[in-house]
């Protein structure tokens, strides 16, 4: 059955193997014949009329959601901002005259993010659920809902629902661009791209066995490692970490790679690991240059970098396709580096210590 671990050791690593067929899933749900996107003209009405989006979220679905920003802003030129909803509950940000809300949330259920939903349906403002779960409370709550449908994700530590999550936003942001009449939009063929991205999933996963021996050589015994980038490779770097630190226990964080030297630079050791996330043409120099810097006080520099970009001394290296989706690729050699890791620490990959698959508390 689905939620069979069949001859899986954890839920986590069928969960990575799944994301290519995830990809296609909602290729064959959200896209016509002709590539269009299939998205409830109302619901592109409801975003069309806002003035500003606000995206909410917790954890993964809240570095999911960072990406979808830019998906947004880039495709349909309309402002958005990400919100962590435990921070957004109870600050009372002052929002624009007529805002959209998208919830971003794998099992429907998280109580911070519901608590910004109470809120926002007394305010009486137009809200979006993008979940897993068909009939959760953030999706009976909110005025619209759009299912992931990934499959039921076991594992705490959440892959499949983070990827399918960023595509689906995807084909949003381009179902919005096009009514929008953004050309941008009406040229990003979303449906031959995210078959690249199928593709290019598997790629890296057949490809395992090397992400399992960069993990016994450099990620096992350390104390701390660092994910760095720029711009949403930077938000890949916060997601990659968090993999990395709860299910493994290493003290991972995720950095901009331009802000490392103005602090965090002063932890770096003889032998620290620093993996360095390249996909954008415009800032791959930069984040070379903080990779040197790093280098030089004796990190030990490792790279996740896409293909057009790759150099002859790059660690990994992930099939090209739109800078825009990249996170797609770049966060699964995080997620199998993060796996491994815990696993061969004889740690038990699915149900980390002191973490719950689902938060109903504040
Ligand atoms: C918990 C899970 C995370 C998840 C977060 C938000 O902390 O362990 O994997 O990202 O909740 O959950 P949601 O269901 O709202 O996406």
């Amino acid at each position: 059955s689905e939620t069979d671990k069949g001859t899986y050791p954890f839920y986590m690593l069928k969960e990575i193997d799944e994301q290519p067929n995830v990809m296609r899933q909602l290729a064959s749900v959200y896209l016509a014949e002709n590539g269009n996107p299939v998205i409830d003209p109302e619901l592109l009405e409801a975003m069309q009329a806002a003035d500003r989006i606000y995206i909410v979220g917790a954890g993964t679905s809240y570095h999911a959601g960072l990406v979808g920003a830019r998906l947004l802003e880039n495709l349909a030129h309309v402002p958005t901002e990400v919100h962590v909803s435990s921070e957004f509950a109870y600050e009372n940000p002052i929002l624009s005259d007529n805002p959209f809300f998208i919830f971003l949330s794998q099992s429907g259920e998280t109580a911070d993010s519901r608590e910004v939903l109470v809120n926002v349906n007394n305010s009486g403002y137009p809200s979006l659920t993008i979940t897993n779960v068909q009939n959760s409370t953030l999706s009976r709550e909110a005025t619209y809902t759009l299912l992931l449908h990934a499959g039921p994700e076991i594992a705490v530590a959440s892959t499949k629902a983070y990827t399918a999550q960023i595509a689906l936003e995807a084909i949003l942001a381009k179902a919005l661009g096009e009514v929008e009449g953004q050309i941008v939009a009406q040229n990003f063929d979303i449906r031959q791209q995210l078959g690249l991205v199928a593709t290019g999933m598997q790629a890296i996963i057949d490809e395992k066995q090397e992400l399992e021996k960069l993990s016994n050589d450099y990620l096992m015994d350390t104390a701390r490692a660092f994910y760095i980038g720029r711009g949403i490779d930077y938000t890949v770097s916060l997601e990659a970490a968090l993999k990395l630190k709860e299910i493994s226990y290493v003290q991972a964080e995720g950095f901009a790679s331009g802000e490392l030297k103005h602090g965090t630079i002063a932890l770096i050791e003889d032998g620290t690991p620093v993996i360095g996330i390249i996909t954008q043409e415009k800032t791959a120099g930069l984040t070379r240059s903080n990779l040197v810097e790093t280098k030089s006080r004796g990190a030990h520099i490792m790279t996740i970098v896409r293909q057009g970009l790759a150099q002859p001394d790059d660690t990994i290296v992930i099939p090209d396709v739109e800078e825009l989706l990249t996170p797609l690729l770049s966060v699964v050699p995080a997620q199998l580096l993060a796996y491994y890791t815990s696993l061969n620490k004889g740690l038990d990959v699915d149900k980390p210590r002191n973490l719950a698959k689902s938060v109903t508390v504040e």
